[in-house]
């Protein structure tokens, strides 16, 4: 393309509106990232410049950016690798999995895909179920009020620590939480500045999940040379160490083996305290919710089809990553200039890909800011639309843990559901957000256990009982 007709495009892409001077967008941004992205889909359509603390970076937007993203031939043209570097830096990795790009980000999914899928949950599901139970006796039941975005912490960690490594790292799940925040906020998102990571509270939770690092290390080490690797995600990664310690080096173990913490604590988290928000703040969801949770737990046993057919309750977990979703953008930098919609993104820009966009039009979602988990029923399937529901991501990248996430939270929802009496406290709260590092609802978000409607019963899995 000559330079001339390039830039001519290129000075086409309109700037946001409302932008005040030296910070631009920042403000309306940091408040609301889904609104501020909606309203200038609105106002300037699928491309726009924003400014985000006196730095250019462009938005693509809509369903326009979610059928740019999942097309093949496009793939070359987005890189992340910039966005995950300074983090990589910092551990002292040769590689994330965030931060690949091309053929290595393929070849590290291709090592992690089957760990990261349900067959985590294989033959386990009982053994998930008494775990939930584990943490909602622990965190829930012996309690009068529970602060829900802390107490699901504790129960993926819970969760996910023990059928993983055999052990939850319980105590570490302040400091796993500490460290994502300040890495995300400094040295990914950027939002705080680089001294923040010499605070002495940051310090300490970095040692602490240094110290869990190098256990978990020790452990599969000793599994290693045992011959006793698990056949899961983590065991994987150590059998990838020994065939290829050139790519799986020694010094990437650490970040390798926490990962699925780091991936799955605060993104599930925030989605289940959303979901029991929902669930408890629209009339008439609660009942439907018990109901389906009590005829699962009716049977003595379940497989992956029980909590796949829990169909109400994966409603209330889709309307609660389309109205909170986790991540409201993905973040790339151009590697070439980038054709969309008419218009160029010069090579070498950051680009945001609001790809949750669409999940708050009327043209798509009726009465969107309604939490209604009969959309995805067979006879509306609102969320199968082209293009308009990417709560997990589009393009290369796309959430390799959403399979197990979903299986994950279903287990977690109905478990909660069944087994206590949750309430708002007061009844007519309104919920309050966060949106950095992660978005979601606040810490401070606190519900009411009223009592417990059943006592825990072994469940067994399936394949226990066949
Ligand atoms: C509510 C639950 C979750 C949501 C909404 C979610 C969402 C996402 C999104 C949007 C991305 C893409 C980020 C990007 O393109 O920049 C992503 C990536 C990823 N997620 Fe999830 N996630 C969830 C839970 C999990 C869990 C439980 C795991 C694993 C235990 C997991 C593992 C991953 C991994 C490994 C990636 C990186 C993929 C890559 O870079 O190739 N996620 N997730």
């Amino acid at each position: 393309m000559s330079a001339e007709r390039l830039s001519e495009k290129t000075k086409s892409i309109p700037k946001a509106s409302g932008g005040i001077p030296l910070i631009g967008n920042t403000v309306e941004m940091a408040k609301d990232p889904a609104a501020f992205f909606l309203r200038c889909y609105r106002d300037h359509g699928p491309v726009y410049q924003i400014n985000v603390f006196g730095r250019k970076s462009y938005v693509i937007a809509g369903v326009e950016a979610a059928k740019f993203m999942t097309q093949k031939s496009k793939r070359e043209l987005l890189r992340s690798k910039e966005f995950w570097e300074d983090f990589r830096i910092h551990m002292g990795a040769s590689k994330l999995l965030t931060g690949l790009d091309g053929p290595e980000h393929q070849k590290m999914r291709s090592i992690m895909r089957d760990g990261f899928s349900p067959r985590a949950l294989e033959g386990r599901y009982g053994d998930a179920v008494g775990l939930a139970d584990k943490a909602l006796d622990r965190d829930w039941l012996s309690k009068d009020d529970v602060e829900v975005v802390e107490a699901c912490q504790f129960m993926i960690v819970q969760i996910l620590g023990d059928l993983m490594s055999g052990k939850a790292p319980i105590e570490y799940v302040r400091d796993i939480r500490l460290n994502i925040l300040f890495i995300l906020n400094v040295l990914v998102t950027r939002q705080r500045p680089k001294f923040f990571l010499k605070f002495p509270s940051f310090k300490r939770a970095q040692a602490r999940v240094n110290e869990m690092g190098r256990e978990m290390i020790g452990d599969f080490k000793e599994r290693t040379k045992a011959g006793k690797l698990p056949d899961n995600l983590l065991g994987d990664i150590m059998r990838a160490h020994g065939e290829d310690p050139d790519f799986i080096q020694e010094r990437d173990l650490q970040l390798l083996l926490t990962g699925p913490y780091v991936a799955g604590l605060d993104t599930v988290a925030n989605t289940l305290a959303a979901c029991v928000y929902g669930i408890l703040k629209t009339p008439g969801v609660l009942e439907k919710v018990q109901q389906e949770a009590d005829e699962l737990y009716a049977k003595g046993s379940i497989g992956e089809e029980d909590i796949a057919g829990l169909d109400y309750i994966h409603g209330c977990i889709k309307e609660a990553m389309r109205l909170w979703p986790i991540a409201v953008a993905q973040m790339r930098v151009t590697t070439q200039d980038v054709e969309f919609e008419g218009h160029v993104i010069p090579e070498g820009e950051m680009i945001y890909i609001g790809t949750s966009v669409p999940h708050f039009m009327e043209e798509y979602f009726p009465d969107p800011q309604k939490f209604d988990p009969e959309r995805s029923a067979p006879e509306r399937r609102e969320h199968m639309k082209p293009g308009v529901y990417a709560p997990f991501g589009r393009g290369p990248h796309t959430c390799l843990g959403k399979n197990l996430a979903e299986l994950l939270m279903a287990i977690a929802i109905s478990r909660m559901f069944h087994r206590a009496d949750l309430q708002l406290d007061p009844p007519d709260y309104v919920l309050k957000t966060k949106s950095a590092p992660t978005p979601g609802p606040a810490m401070s978000f606190k519900i009411k256990v009223a009592g417990e409607r059943n006592p825990k019963q072994k469940i067994q899995a399936e394949k226990e009982v066949a």
